[in-house]
Formats: structure tokens, sequence, C-alpha cells
């Protein structure tokens, strides 16, 4: 058998892996800043909790859930997405005593899509959700929220933010059909994929990459002639706010997102250095998801975004390790050596060793590693009891007492 990673999967090491915790971390920061609350959820969960909720005719339900029946033939699903596991999780443990509760959770998602660049089958994402208001602010709170995020992360990046509007739950309805009606009249010219969702779900023949399908999308029906007036000052009032934050947004029309639970405010971040996957960050209100899921009839908003392609875009730190490498000239300094090794892990200083008695190999380990020191073990320290510490970026060497190592390191610029 050759060894080998399932399909869509990717081991996570290296520069990568920095790149994933300094994500992690600056989402950490701005999420206590905010005062959201982290929660981490199982990565499996009844079947029936994605199923309705993200719409049966959606492409993650029919095609994409990793789905199956464990011993006790319970139908069970990886999680595709985070959102209706929050909510479960608050449900379920009564987190929504004391509204609005605001939470966030990072974490491995399932779908099986076909892989392509920035699109895998277990993927991480970062996930933001407010339960319990309605009210536009929270709309600009999380979207404000986004922004700082990536622009932390991702400060020369070229990120567009869109935005749109899907209204309630009647004005989606009445588009939905009209939406149909219109594509039924130009089906001679709508790609395969997309004349199969005329009646299913016409809103996705909005977001199609075909060329074709875009073109006969630009006279399509708009959702905002259908918008009532109560969504349209909420849109409005989010419009105004963006504004007086300075944020950039462009109005997508075509903008609908991919799952069902969706109504007023929808957005999306993109970026034309992702290639065909361009959606780094994605969400909206659902303010019936809750009630659907068995919950209250509260509403919701947040959103979520890639942290695989978030690390796509960001660039890589050329750190200086602040490591001290250690070079150990012969076995029988052993001993020695622990009593440095004592004295380095009780001072805090990082430090590295190869298990190698050999100077010319140990110096080039600190030199490949950007070591910032080496301390030498060699006969003339042992007899002398001193160590001969170098500092790899001057080239200056000086010989120590073993308690005046730490004084060295934190005044000579480490
Ligand atoms: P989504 O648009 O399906 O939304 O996913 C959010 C983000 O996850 C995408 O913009 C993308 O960066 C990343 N993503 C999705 N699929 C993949 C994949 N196969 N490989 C790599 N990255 C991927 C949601 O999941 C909603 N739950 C967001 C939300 C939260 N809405 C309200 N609250």
């Amino acid at each position: 058998m050759k060894l080998r990673s399932v399909r869509g999967t990717h081991d996570i090491y290296g520069e990568e892996i920095n790149k994933f915790n300094r994500i992690s971390n600056i989402v950490s920061k701005n999420a206590s800043l905010k005062n959201f609350k982290e929660i981490q959820t199982p990565i499996f969960e009844f079947t029936d909790l994605f199923a309705k909720p993200l719409g049966e005719q959606s492409d993650v339900v029919l095609k994409e859930m990793y789905s199956f029946q464990d011993r006790n033939n319970e139908f069970l699903t990886l999680r595709p997405e985070y959102t209706t596991p929050m909510i479960r999780a608050a449900i379920t443990n009564n987190l929504l005593n004391d509204l609005p509760l605001k939470i966030f959770g990072i974490g491995p998602m399932f779908r099986r899509e076909r892989p392509q660049k920035g699109r895998f089958r277990q993927f991480n994402q970062i996930n933001f959700e407010i339960l319990g208001t309605k009210d536009f602010v929270a709309d600009v709170e999380l979207i404000l929220l986004s922004n700082n995020i990536l622009n932390e992360l991702l400060p020369k990046a070229n990120i567009r933010l869109h935005i749109n509007s899907l209204g309630d739950k009647k004005t989606l309805i009445d588009f939905k059909k009209n939406l149909s009606k219109y594509f039924n009249s130009h089906k001679n010219k709508l790609s395969e994929e997309s004349i199969k969702k005329i009646d299913t779900n016409p809103l996705r023949i909005l977001d199609s990459k075909n060329h074709e399908d875009i073109e006969i999308s630009k006279s399509s029906p708009k959702i905002y002639e259908y918008l009532s007036n109560e969504a349209k000052k909420h849109y409005e009032d989010l419009k105004i706010s963006l504004n007086i934050l300075e944020i950039n947004f462009e109005e997508n029309a075509n903008l609908v997102r991919g799952l069902d639970y969706y109504c007023n405010t929808v957005f999306e971040y993109k970026s034309d250095n992702l290639g065909s996957q361009d959606t780094l960050l994605g969400g909206g209100r659902y303010d019936g998801l809750i009630k659907v899921l068995g919950g209250p009839d509260i509403p919701g908003m947040g959103w979520a975004a890639g942290i695989e392609r978030i690390a796509l875009l960001m660039e890589s730190e050329k750190k200086i390790s602040s490591a001290i490498h250690i070079a150990v000239t012969n076995e029988k300094f052993i001993n020695y050596f622990l009593h440095l090794q004592k004295y380095l892990s009780e001072n805090s200083i990082s430090y590295y060793w190869n298990y190698k008695y050999n100077l010319k190999k140990s110096f080039t380990k600190a030199n490949t590693s950007s070591a910032s020191h080496i301390i030498i073990i060699g006969e003339n320290e042992f007899n002398g009891n001193f160590f001969t510490i170098k500092n790899l970026m001057t080239g200056e060497q000086t010989e120590l007492n073993l308690n005046q190592i730490f004084n060295h390191l934190n005044d000579k610029s480490r």
C-alpha cells in the first residue's frame, strides 16, 4: 500500500503552521476585545442538524456532506459548517438566557468538494456569531470585526467587501418565483448545471462562474426591488454606518451565498489573488434559523473565514530564531552540559542541541537555523569551568561563568 493522505486533506506544518498560529492568536485577541466567548463543539453531529437548515437543495447538503451511520444506526455527519453546531450548542447548554450571546469558534470543517487551490475537503474556519438581536448595529459590528481581523492579518492584500440584502422570507419566496420565471425564458442559453437549478435553487444561478450564465444574470430581476420597507431601511442604515466607519464596500445584487438560512444582510470578502476560490470570508443574517433548529424565535447573524485561504494571502515572517544553540565537542562533557541545561531551563532561555558531539555540525545547524548565539562546551571550557558564548550576528565571542549567561544574553540585544 502506498502511504498517502486522503484526497483533499493536507498536513499543516512549517511556515503554514506558523501562519495558522498567528491567525488564531489575532482572532482570539480581537474576539476578547469585542467580548465574544469561545466555544468548541464536536466535529460530528446528527445529520438532521444540517440537512434542512442548510437547504435540502444546496450543494453542501446534496453533494458535499460526509455522512455515515454509526453502530446504533444513527445518522451522523462531519460538520460542514459551524453556525448550526454553535446554535445547537447554545440551545442545549442553555446559553440563550442572557441575550445577546456573542460567540466564536475555530476548527476544522468537512465538505466533499472537488479539491483545488484554496479548496479542501477538510479545511479550517474562524466563525463569529451574535444571537438575539435584530439591530443593524450588530451587522455593522460583525463587519467591522472582520475588517479589523483581515486588515491586521493581510495589511497589503487587495481584498474587496461585497454586500447585499436578501430581505425577509416572503421577499425571498417572491423573488425566487420571478427568478425561476426569468431563467426559464432564457433556458436555452444557460449552462447545464444552472438549468438543473432553475426550479429548485434559482438563487445559485446568480453566483454561477459560467460566462453565459453571468451574461444572462445581468438582466435578471434584482432583489432590491422586492425588499420590504423595513428590510430596505436595515440595508440603508448598514451602508450609512459602513461609510461613517470608512469601510469600503461594493453592492453586489448577485451575492446570494451558498447556504439557505440567510435573510437581510449578506456579505463576502473577495480577493483576486486566490484563483477561482476567491471568497475569503462570508456571512450574513439568519433570523429564522434558531427557531428552525428548535430554539426560541430570535434573530442571529455571523460570518466565517477560511483559514487556509487567509494563509495563502499572508506573507511569510522572516524569523531570526531566538534559540541559543549548544555545541558539545565530546561525550565526556555531558554532565557539565547538564548543569548548563538546568540553568537555561530555570531561566526560561530557549535552547537547542542536535545530539551531535561535533563542533562543525553544531555551527552549521546554528547558522542554517538563524540562531542568535551558540554556546561552546569543549576541553578548555570544561577545564576552566566557564562557557564560551558566540554572538552569531556580530561574531563577538565571550567567556562566561554559568550565572553570568542570563545577564549577558539580555544585555546583548538578543
Ligand atoms: P461559507 O461561505 O460556506 O459560509 O464558508 C465560509 C468560508 O469558509 C469561505 O469564504 C471560505 O473561505 C471557507 N471555505 C468554505 N469551503 C471551503 C473549502 N472547501 N476549502 C477551504 N475553505 C473553504 C459558512 O460556512 C457560514 N456558516 C458562514 C456564516 C457564519 N454565516 C453566518 N455565520
